[in-house]
């Protein structure tokens, strides 16, 4: 059978609110690696919008995107079925996830962040870590990538905020109960919300603990050109798409990265109205 480039290969749901898509894109696979990001393009009229990959594999000639629902270009990639094409998809871009025998690695995820923290988590495996998984979700129905999580982990820990599941509560205090608990950690790894990320970084700051956090600016070209992805790490500015996506969390100006992804809510909205009134 005859694979059209950027076809999809697979579609379906992972909850209510986030699409999986395998998609064939044999260049991008045979390059990939953990931690790194795609640009894709829905159509000819669509934006660019940035989503990091959640696996890869060479041997298929396919990389795998979750996207959760939240605006227009998302809700639209959540109506594609297996068979559409992407009008474009460039990648892999960004630096890939440093990689080395660290000790003992707490992976941190939450939410859509689960789907972004798979191949990082295994990747670190690889490169002989012991694997700490801290997974949450505001409920189980919302839990994804557990299983995968669980198979290159040592040990897994699960949070929901509404205790549906494993711990009743956040992420951040299965973290501090390993800290309280004096375990060895060489490296805290955190993939989600800004809010978690921010949160899990001001918790490792007073013991010292390398955390390494991954960042979602607003990226326009996702090369280098156009500077919207702007971070500042230790007030230093830096380009999340080339410089990153991933940076040390004790160095992130946090409060300007939420600033910055609101700046054009006004027109984020605008265009998700037309989008459901054009449906
Ligand atoms: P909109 O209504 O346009 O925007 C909703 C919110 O998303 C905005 O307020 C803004 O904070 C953010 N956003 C909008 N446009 C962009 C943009 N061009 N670049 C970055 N953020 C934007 N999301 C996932 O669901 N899965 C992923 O794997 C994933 N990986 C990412 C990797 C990187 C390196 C970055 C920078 C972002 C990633 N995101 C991921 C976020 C994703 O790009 C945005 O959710 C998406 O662009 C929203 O598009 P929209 O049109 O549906 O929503
Ligand atoms: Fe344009 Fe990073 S997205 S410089
Ligand atoms: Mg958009």
């Amino acid at each position: 059978m005859c694979v059209k480039m950027y076809e999809i290969v697979k579609a379906e749901k992972l909850t209510p609110d986030v699409t999986r898509l395998e998609i064939a894109a044999p260049k991008i696979a045979r390059k990939a690696k953990a931690g790194q990001f795609i640009m894709l393009t829905v159509d000819e009229h669509g934006e660019r919008i940035p989503l990091t990959m959640a696996d890869f594999s060479a041997e298929k000639g396919t990389i795998t995107i979750a996207a959760l629902e939240i605006g227009k270009t998302t809700r639209q990639l959540g109506t594609l079925k297996a068979g559409d094409s992407l009008f474009s998809l460039v990648g892999p871009l960004g630096l890939s996830t440093h990689l080395e025998e660290f000790g003992t690695v707490v992976c941190v995820g939450g939410g859509i962040g689960l789907a972004l923290m798979y191949p990082v988590v295994r990747a670190l495996k690889e490169a002989g870590n012991r694997i700490v998984s801290i997974i949450g979700a505001k409920n189980k129905d919302l839990l994804m990538y557990e299983d995968e999580i669980t198979a290159v982990s040592d040990e897994m820990f699960v949070c929901t905020d509404d205790g549906s599941k494993g711990h009743h509560g956040f992420v951040s205090d299965a973290l501090q109960k390993l800290i309280d608990e004096k375990r060895k950690i060489d490296l805290v790894y955190a993939v989600g919300p800004i809010i978690m990320m921010k949160v899990i970084a001001n918790l490792t700051r007073p013991y010292n603990i390398h955390t390494v956090v991954s960042l979602n600016p607003i990226m326009v070209d996702g090369t280098g050109m156009c500077g919207s992805c702007r971070v500042i790490i230790d007030g230093e500015t830096k380009f999340g798409c080339v410089d990153g996506p991933e940076f040390d969390g004790h160095k992130v100006d946090f409060e300007n990265l939420t600033a910055r992804n609101k700046r054009y809510l006004a027109e984020e909205e605008t265009s998700l109205r037309i989008f459901q009134g054009a449906k």
